[in-house]
C-alpha cells in the first residue's frame, strides 16, 4: 500500500525521504518518487519499480534542499509506471502532491479542470489534486488546500509542497492514516510511524478531517474547516530494532519464529496468576451487557478473516452464541441484520484495512457494539471500536501474515473464555483446563518450529507443482483455508482448501497422479472420517502429507509423509497446526526463488476498497 514521507528542516531532505520510504517498503509498492524544493525550484525524481531505481537516479542527479515529500505507490488508478508515480504536479510544476487513498470523483474534477485549460500527464486521481490546488491558489497554500479538499470525495491522506511557499508543508487526513513527527528545528510527515522513527519519537496522530501545517520550527493542527486543534503529543516507545530481521533471512521466517513469544505476550496479564480465570479489563461491557448478547458477527479480511473462522467455532463452542464470520468487503454492502444485542468483532492486524473499517462503521451505524482485535494501538480500527483487544505480536513486516493470525486466535480464546465465565457456560474446572492448555502452547509451538527441516523437505517437493489441495474438517478446515492462502500468496502455487467431506461432490475430479494434498487430521472426533477422505485421494494418486496429533501416529499408514504436532485440546489445535503450513509456504516460496517478504501484486496494508 502507498506510503508518504515529508521533511522540513535544515538537513538535506533527499536522504531523509529515502530512508523513510525504505521503512515503508513493507507496505508494498510498485513505484516511488520524491519532490524537493531546490535552488532551481521544485524538482521531482520518480521511477517505476523498487526504491533502488529511484535511489540510483538520485545518486546520478541529486536533489539538494531541506524540504521535500516522498511516496511509495501501490497502483490503483493507472498501471505502475514512471508517469503514474507520485509526486504529481500541476502543469506549472509549482504544486506537488503525494497521496494515499482514492479520490472517487476525480474524473468529474478532471473534466472540469480540462475545460479550464489544465492538461494532465498521468492516469491517476492524484494528479487531479495538484491541479485543483493550483486552480484554487490565491497566495495562501493552506486555504487553497482547504478549498480543494472541499471538492474532493473519497478517502485520502495527502502531503503538499508548493514552490510559492517553500517554508511550509501541508498534510491532510481523511480516512487514510497520517502522522506528524516533531523534531528540533525540523518536522516530519509519515503515513506510518516507522517512516520517521529514526528521527523522532514524538508524534501527533491526525484524525479524519484534520490537517497539519508544518514549518521547520512549528506544527499547527486544524480541522479541514480551519479550526485550530490542541493535541497531546504521543511518545512512541516502540523500538524499530525489534522490527528488523534479527538474523533471519526474511521477516516472514523471523515472525514465524516469534510466535511462541507473541502467544505469551498476548496472554500476558490477561490470565489470573492462579490460572483460574481470564481478566479482560479492556472490555468495558458490563456483565449484564455480555449476558444480553444474542449473536456475534466477525468481520475481517484475508488472514484475519481466517482467524475469524476459527474464532466463530471457538465462541460457539465455549459460549453457545451463534456467530457468523464474513469478509469485510461483503459485509459492508449486504445490509447485515444487527440488533442492539449484536456484538461485532472486527479483526485486523494493521487496523487500517479499508473494508474491515467500513464493515465496522456500518455495524456501528446500525447500532452494534464493536470489539476490535488488532495489532496496532492507535490504528483506525482500534480508535473506532468500543473496546480493543490488542494482540501483542509486535510489528509484522512480511506481507504474509503469520504471528498476527496466531495471536488473533489467542485473542479469540481469551475473549471466548471470558464470555463463558460471565455467562456461566463453562464450569470453573473446564476454564482451568483450557487455561492450563493455553499456557502450554508457547512451548509446544517452539517444538513445531524445531521440525522445520522436515517441512522444508516437503515444501521443496511441493514447489515443483502448480496445483495442490489442503483438506480438513471443522477447525482443521478453517486452518486449511489459511494454509492455502499462505501458500498461494508467496509461492504462487495454486491451491484450494476443501472440507475433507466435500471433495467427493466435485473436486475429487481434480485429483490426479502425484498431486500434493495436505490433510489435517487433528480433531479426535473427526479423525476416522478424515482418514476415509485421505484414502479417497490416495486411491486417486495424490501424494499426501498428513498433519496429526502426536498420539495419532498410526496415520502414517494412510499417508506418504506424516508430521505430528504436540497434543493440545482440540479447540486450541489451530494455534499449532497452522505453523507447519506457514513454514511450508515459506520454504516453497524460497525454493521457487520468490521475493518471500514482498510477494508480487500484494500490499501489507490495504487501505483502499
Ligand atoms: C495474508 C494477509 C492479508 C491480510 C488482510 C487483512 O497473509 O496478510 O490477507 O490478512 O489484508 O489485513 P489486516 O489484518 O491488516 O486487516
Amino acid at each position: 500500500m502507498c506510503g508518504i514521507v515529508g521533511y522540513i528542516g535544515m538537513r538535506d531532505s533527499q536522504d531523509i525521504l529515502l530512508s523513510g520510504l525504505k521503512k515503508l517498503e513493507y507496505r508494498g509498492y510498485d513505484s516511488a518518487g520524491v519532490a524537493v524544493y531546490t535552488e532551481n525550484g521544485l524538482e521531482i525524481r520518480k521511477a517505476e519499480g523498487r526504491l533502488a531505481v529511484l535511489e540510483s537516479q538520485l545518486q546520478q542527479k541529486p536533489l539538494t534542499g531541506s524540504i521535500g515529500i516522498g511516496h511509495t505507490r501501490w497502483a490503483t488508478h493507472g498501471k505502475p509506471s514512471d508517469s503514474n508515480s507520485h509526486p504529481h504536479t500541476d502543469q506549472t510544476m509549482k504544486f506537488s502532491v503525494v497521496h494515499n487513498g482514492i479520490i472517487e470523483n476525480y474524473l468529474e474534477l478532471k473534466e472540469e479542470l480540462m475545460l479550464k485549460g489544465h492538461t494532465f500527464v498521468s492516469e491517476t486521481d492524484t494528479e487531479v489534486i495538484s491541479h485543483l490546488i493550483a486552480e484554487e491558489y490565491q497566495g495562501d497554500i493552506v486555504m487553497a488546500v482547504q478549498k480543494a479538499i472541499k471538492r474532493m470525495r473519497g478517502a485520502y491522506a495527502i502531503a503538499v509542497l508548493t514552490e510559492h511557499e517553500p517554508d511550509k508543508l501541508v498534510a491532510v487526513r481523511l480516512a487514510s492514516p497520517l502522522i506528524i513527527g516533531i523534531g528540533e528545528g525540523e518536522n516530519f510527515i509519515g503515513s506510518d510511524i516507522p517512516a520517521i522513527l529514526e528521527y523522532t519519537r514524538n508524534v501527533y496522530i491526525l484524525n479524519d478531517g484534520e490537517m497539519a501545517v508544518l514549518t521547520k520550527d512549528r506544527v499547527e493542527l486544524m480541522t479541514i474547516e480551519g479550526n485550530f486543534i490542541a493535541r497531546e503529543m504521543f511518545h512512541v516507545d516502540w523500538d524499530w530494532v525489534t522490527a528488523e530481521k534479527g538474523g533471519y533471512d526474511h521477516f516472514m521466517l523471523k515472525e514465524i519464529h516469534e510466535q511462541p513469544k507473541a502467544y505469551l505476550d498476548t496472554m500476558g496479564s490477561r490470565i489470573a496468576t492462579d490460572d483460574s480465570k481470564i481478566i479482560l479489563n479492556e472490555i468495558s461491557m458490563s456483565e449484564q451487557e455480555i449476558r444480553g448478547i444474542q449473536r456475534i458477527h466477525v468481520v475481517a479480511c484475508g488472514t484475519a478473516y481466517h482467524a475469524g473462522l476459527v474464532g466463530k467455532q471457538v465462541i460457539e463452542s465455549l459460549v453457545r452464541i451463534p456467530v457468523e464470520a464474513e469478509v469485510g468487503s461483503e459485509y459492508r454492502y449486504r445490509s447485515p441484520i444487527i440488533t442492539k444485542d449484536t456484538l461485532v468483532i472486527a479483526v485486523s492486524q494493521s487496523g487500517e484495512t479499508a473494508d474491515t473499517l467500513a464493515a465496522l462503521r456500518e455495524a456501528k451505524r446500525l447500532g452494534a457494539r464493536v470489539v476490535a482485535i488488532t495489532n496496532v494501538v492507535g490504528s483506525s480500527v482500534a480508535r473506532e471500536a468500543d473496546d480493543v483487544i490488542v494482540t501483542w505480536a509486535g510489528p509484522e513486516i512480511a506481507v504474509a501474515s503469520t504471528k498476527a493470525y496466531t495471536t488473533q486466535l489467542i485473542a479469540f480464546y481469551l475473549l471466548g473464555l471470558y464470555m463463558a465465565q460471565v455467562r456461566g457456560t463453562l464450569e470453573g474446572a473446564q476454564i482451568r483446563e483450557i487455561i492450563a492448555a493455553l499456557r502450554r502452547l508457547p512451548e509446544q509451538a517452539q517444538r513445531i518450529l524445531e521440525q522445520q527441516g522436515e517441512i522444508k523437505a516437503y515444501a521443496e517437493l511441493v514447489a515443483e507443482h502448480d496445483n495442490m489441495f489442503f483438506i480438513g474438517r471443522s477447525l482443521d478446515y478453517a486452518v486449511a483455508q489459511e494454509g492455502s492462502l499462505k501458500l498461494k500468496e508467496i509461492s504462487y502455487i495454486h491451491s484450494e482448501a476443501y472440507p475433507a467431506g466435500e471433495l467427493k461432490h466435485g473436486t475429487l475430479a481434480l485429483i490426479e497422479e502425484g498431486i500434493p494434498v495436505i490433510a489435517l487430521a487433528t480433531q479426535p472426533e473427526l479423525f476416522e472420517k478424515t482418514v476415509s477422505n485421505i484414502k479417497e485421494v490416495k486411491a486417486r494418486g495424490a501424494f499426501v502429507l498428513g498433519i496429526a496429533n502426536a498420539d495419532d501416529e498410526e496415520l502414517v499408514k494412510s499417508v506418504d509423509r506424516l508430521l505430528t504436532i504436540p497434543k493440545t485440546l482440540p479447540i486450541l489445535t489451530p494455534a499449532l497446526s497452522v505453523i507447519p503450513l506457514q513454514l511450508l509456504a515459506y520454504y516453497a516460496s524460497l525454493a521457487r526463488g520468490n521475493d518471500v517478504d514482498k510477494p508480487r501484486n500484494l500490499a501489507k496494508s490495504v487501505t483502499v476498497e
